[in-house]
């Protein structure tokens, strides 16, 4: 088990104004912020990071969305990040979110639905390294 995630606040959460009140979810939950930084994806760019997702129906929906604005990327850090993170988040499509998540609070529909979090350990690692450089992770 690592104690590492990553996270991202998607274009709709950061156009609304919820930079802020994300990370003080994060931050009450616990996780200590490794990296952080503000960007916007290329569309090839976020093509590349969810690969895994090319052969699904909203693929190219997702790509535009998440290259439609600009999207805060951070590594998270608590034990059991991987795990409590996504219990944090809450369900993927917010009807089913539960109460006192983020995707419950600021999510507005199942693609645009305010954070990603890492679904695995494995992942967790892949995803921090495609924004942060080994410099940035300390
Ligand atoms: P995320 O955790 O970032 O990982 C993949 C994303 O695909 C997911 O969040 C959703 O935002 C998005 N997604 C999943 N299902 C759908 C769908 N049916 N329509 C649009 N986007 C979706």
């Amino acid at each position: 088990m690592s104690n590492r995630t990553f996270t991202m606040i998607k274009p709709d959460a950061v156009a609304n104004g919820h930079i802020g009140g994300i990370l003080n979810m994060i931050n009450a939950a616990g996780f200590r912020i490794v990296a952080m930084k503000m960007t916007q994806l290329s569309a090839a760019k976020a093509g590349e990071f969810y690969a895994v997702h090319k052969e699904r129906p909203f693929y190219g929906e997702l790509v535009e969305f998440m290259s439609s604005g600009h999207i805060v990327a951070a590594i998270l850090e608590k034990d059991n990040a991987v795990e409590d993170f996504r219990k944090l988040i809450g369900a993927t499509n917010p009807a089913n979110a539960e109460e006192g998540t983020i995707r419950k609070k600021y999510a507005e529909s199942i693609g645009r639905n305010a954070v990603h979090g890492s679904d695995s350990d494995e992942n967790a690692a892949i995803e921090g390294d495609f924004f942060f450089s080994g410099l940035e992770k300390f």
